[in-house]
């Protein structure tokens, strides 16, 4: 019986855990799911669980400009992140908030909700969890992956475009009343860029170890294709 469980372990290909980090308009949530897809892995959005954390404090009445009372409510949604990547979602308490999550409300709060280091380190062990319990291989997008919540990932990629680009990107992807300007897209991406990269709790930043990509003058396809050779090169050499 013990032999028979060894081989399997030794035998099984080992999870690859892949980390994908980048400013707001790289291509990222585009590029990360496609590659899961692609490799049968699953995929597992960040900035949607800080999203939702912040769509609840504004549902609760939480005051998001302090600090404190964020902290004190930091334990109290209970998030959970579904990882296919042909249909990610995101519930909080039991209630699909994959919508909501998306307007323009939670998007201009959800800088300084993450900025708070309770919130931070709830929704870390979130992602943990969830990445080390991946069976195959998953692909982990968000700001501060490479760099704090999984140091050890067999693969490091930081996504980065232009200010122009970026703002083109997001503007295409906002409808209606939301649609802003791309002088107006930009300044948002900007303002948000800055907080998220300046918040004292590991802010966005590229790994040492990180491949650096820039996605300006590529297609989704390309980043993607390039994305996947690298995640090859390193199933190999795990294998
Ligand atoms: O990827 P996104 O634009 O949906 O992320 C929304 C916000 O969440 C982003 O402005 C900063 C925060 N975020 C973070 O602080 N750390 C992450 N790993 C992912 C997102």
């Amino acid at each position: 019986m013990s032999v028979t469980v060894e081989t399997a372990a030794r035998t099984a290909p080992a999870a690859v855990i892949v980390a994908i980090d980048g400013p707001a308009g790289t291509g990222k949530s585009s590029t990360s799911k496609a590659v899961a897809a692609k490799l049968g892995f699953g995929y597992l959005d960040t900035g949607a669980q800080y999203r939702a954390i912040t769509w609840w404090m504004l549902e609760n009445g939480i005051d998001v400009d302090d600090p404190v009372a964020l902290a004190d409510a930091a334990d109290k949604p209970q998030i959970v992140s579904g990882t296919d990547p042909s249909g990610p979602t995101i519930t909080v308490d039991g209630v699909d908030v994959s919508g909501p999550i998306r307007t323009q409300h939670v998007t201009s709060h959800v800088s300084a909700v993450s900025a708070v280091a309770e919130v931070r380190t709830r929704i870390t062990e979130l992602q943990r969890a969830i990445a080390t319990g991946a069976e195959r291989g998953i692909v982990v997008e968000g700001r501060d992956i490479g760099t704090t919540v999984l140091p050890d990932a067999d693969l490091k990629i930081f996504l980065t475009a232009s200010a122009e680009a970026r703002a083109a990107r997001r503007s295409g992807e906002l409808k209606g009343k939301e649609a802003a300007d791309l002088a107006a897209t930009q300044a948002a991406l900007a303002k948000r860029d800055a907080a998220d990269s300046g918040r004292k709790t590991s802010p966005l930043a590229k790994a040492d170890d990180a491949v650096e990509v820039d996605t300006t003058e590529l297609t989704l396809d390309q980043v993607i294709e390039c994305v996947v050779t690298l995640v090859e090169e390193k199933q190999q050499a795990k294998a």
